[in-house]
């Protein structure tokens, strides 16, 4: 198990690995947090007051975003968290990282298509069911030579446009798969009428991370989302 997903391990080690490991490239702010926390044992004792697996760096950054973290420098940031640590820890023991990542549907997308249709879909661990509707979404596959394959649901092009990047020999399809059913299950729905959930949602996106689908799946194609929510219960 890496140091920073281990419950057992120090804090400044697992906030060191995901600074270095997780959020490099990803997310330049939650790699200077991370990188400071490692480096601060003031702050690293806070962060020792929660249990061991809520010590997660992404979750706790993501609670105090929730709470209005400014994207900052270390020292802005450490200085928040000591000013509100109370409400950032009540979040951290009530709340868990359930980032819903619609993205994901350009992956499953080729392997889903290879199936005869119609086809039934059940996710187990939807969070607030963007994965729920592949045919719902528009798709830009840009493969390394440039060329591009476009595809849009059978009504016409999605608001939530999901970019993928190929490379290799790819089976895409000419169009989306026929979806006449579709389940979401999950301990935690959260569901997109909600605004606290909706919040949370939003608070799990690292900051400088290039989200616009997420959003739009959650706005304009809301009501994608709330169909996977109502059978997600
Ligand atoms: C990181 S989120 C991923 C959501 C979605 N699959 C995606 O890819 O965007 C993981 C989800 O799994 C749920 N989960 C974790 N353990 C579960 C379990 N044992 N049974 C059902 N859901 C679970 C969490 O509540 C959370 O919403």
């Amino acid at each position: 198990m890496r140091a920073s997903t281990d419950p057992q391990a120090a804090t400044a080690d697992r906030y060191r690995e995901f600074a270095e490991v997780e959020a490099r490239g990803m997310s330049a702010c939650y790699e200077t947090w991370a990188r400071g926390v490692a480096d601060d044992p003031a702050t690293a004792a806070l962060i020792d007051r929660l249990p061991g697996p809520k010590r997660q760096p992404n979750l706790v950054f993501s609670a105090s975003r929730f709470h209005g973290a400014p994207v900052s420098d270390y020292a802005a940031f450490a200085a928040w968290l000591a000013a509100h640590w109370a409400e950032v820890e009540a979040t951290c023991l009530s709340h868990a990282t359930q980032t819903n990542e619609p993205g994901r549907c350009a992956v499953l997308l080729p392997a889903l298509a290879a199936i005869p249709g119609p086809l039934a879909l059940i996710e187990v661990g939807a969070s607030a069911g963007l994965c729920l509707h592949p045919d719902r979404y528009s798709y830009r596959y840009t493969a390394a030579d440039g060329g591009v394959r476009m595809l849009h649901p059978a009504d016409g092009p999605s608001p939530v446009l999901l970019d993928c990047a190929t490379t290799g020999p790819l089976p895409l399809p000419d169009r989306l798969p026929e979806v006449v059913w579709r389940a979401g299950v999950d301990l935690n729905p959260l569901d997109l009428n909600d605004e606290p959930d909706v919040a949370w949602l939003d608070a799990l996106i690292w900051p400088g991370a290039h989200r616009s689908a997420d959003t739009a799946a959650r706005g304009g194609g809301g009501r994608q989302g709330a169909a996977g929510r109502d059978r997600a219960r």
